[in-house]
């Protein structure tokens, strides 16, 4: 049931599951962390605002940052301006992405003002942003959407269509409106009804917690890929199970040992690239990924508690010791900090990416 692979024009994506773009989670380390654990065959930017690349604003353009291990990867970008989302496009293009999307989910109240699900309700505009991107760009172009603004404006079919018309290439359908949130039922339905209307590839987005879910997806809707977000950042191992469970029909789930290795190494990642922000991100994992460990209350009270990376690092180093021999290794902290493997190293690359400011 689970499709080995799908193809946006001559990109091929294998296996054919895809890490959803999350803000403030799905950066270059994260990615990595997917990467490595494998199963996962397109990764995602988080959402990247057009009007501050091409701003060059450095804080937006750190979100493109990304590393050769991370292809086939995909930059989203937001923005209501025809011209302003070409220019971004453009940019995304020469910076060596393998495709460029345009998110039309986010529900923010800051965002729907000047994209993401507000352009759900303003479809003539819609139209010209496709358009003005479609002509700027050779890669190729997908769009990731809600069901629509709110239940009484379900327009998933007649956006998709639309955006097919224009030369776009791939769907990937979150179906839940934009007043919904995150609160109720993803209507998988609508992903079938997507599916059937337009024969570009449709991905399936919502509520995947587990490789059976996404197995009734495919079953259910005939998506050609799946794509996982909250569930990558609780079980990040969820798309190497998606591959075991369609190959064996089972799969392995990780140890509490797999998960503290797991979580140390994300934390080194995170402490040795000293991102910006780098305590709230540490602390946000934490929240996601230590639900199912044991004494993890504990853990998350210890995270909260410290104020720096190292602090955070160091005391979650303590606790593993105390319950995992097995992981006490050397640590990293004080260690050099000069470098920015994550970030890459300061200087500028393709259309003046600032790295790791
Ligand atoms: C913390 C967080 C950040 C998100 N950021 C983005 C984003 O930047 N772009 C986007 O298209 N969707 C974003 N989403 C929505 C997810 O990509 C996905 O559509 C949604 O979580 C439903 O999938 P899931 O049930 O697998 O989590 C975000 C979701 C979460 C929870």
């Amino acid at each position: 049931m689970f499709p080995a692979e799908y193809k946006i024009r001559d990109l091929t994506i294998r296996p054919a599951a895809v890490l959803a773009p999350m803000a403030g989670v799905t950066d270059t380390l994260f990615r990595r962390v997917i990467r490595g654990l494998g199963g996962c065959g397109l990764l995602m930017t988080e959402f990247t605002s057009s009007e501050g690349i091409t701003r060059s604003a450095a804080k937006t353009l750190r979100y493109l940052y990304f590393q050769e291990d991370e292809h086939p990867i995909t930059a989203q970008l937001f923005g209501a301006n025809p011209a302003v989302m070409a220019e971004a496009a453009r940019m995304v293009e020469d910076l060596g992405y393998d495709a460029v999307d345009i998110n039309l989910g986010c529900p923010a109240k800051k965002v729907v003002k000047c994209g993401g699900s507000g352009l759900l309700r303003d479809l003539p505009l819609l139209e010209q942003i496709f358009c003005a991107v479609r002509r700027a760009v050779k890669i190729p172009l997908t769009i990731k959407l809600r069901a629509g603004w709110d239940e009484k404006s379900i327009v998933a079919v007649e956006v998709a269509r639309l955006a097919e018309s224009i030369g776009v290439e791939a769907v990937a359908v979150h179906p839940r409106t934009r007043m919904q949130g995150y609160a109720g039922r993803a209507d998988w339905s609508i992903i079938a009804a997507v599916k059937q209307a337009v024969k570009i590839p449709v991905i399936g987005n919502g509520d995947i917690s587990r490789p059976e879910d996404a197995e009734r997806m495919f079953r259910e809707t005939c998506c050609d890929a799946v794509m996982i977000g909250r569930a990558a950042a609780s079980n990040p191992w969820i798309f190497l199970q998606m591959q075991e469970f369609a190959e064996t029909g089972r799969y392995t789930i990780p140890t509490e040992a797999d998960r503290f290795r797991l979580l140390i190494d994300y934390y080194r990642r995170i402490y040795a690239a000293n991102p910006p922000d780098g305590v709230g991100k540490m602390k946000q994992f934490a929240c996601w990924f230590t639900h199912s460990v044991g004494n993890g209350s504990e853990l998350r009270r210890i995270v909260h508690a410290a104020r720096t990376s190292g602090e955070i690092l160091s005391n979650v180093e303590s606790f593993f010791e105390g319950r995992a021999a097995a992981l006490a290794g050397p640590s990293p902290v004080g260690a050099g900090r000069s470098e920015d493997p994550a970030y890459g190293p300061r200087q500028r690359v393709g259309c003046e990416a600032t790295l790791g400011t």
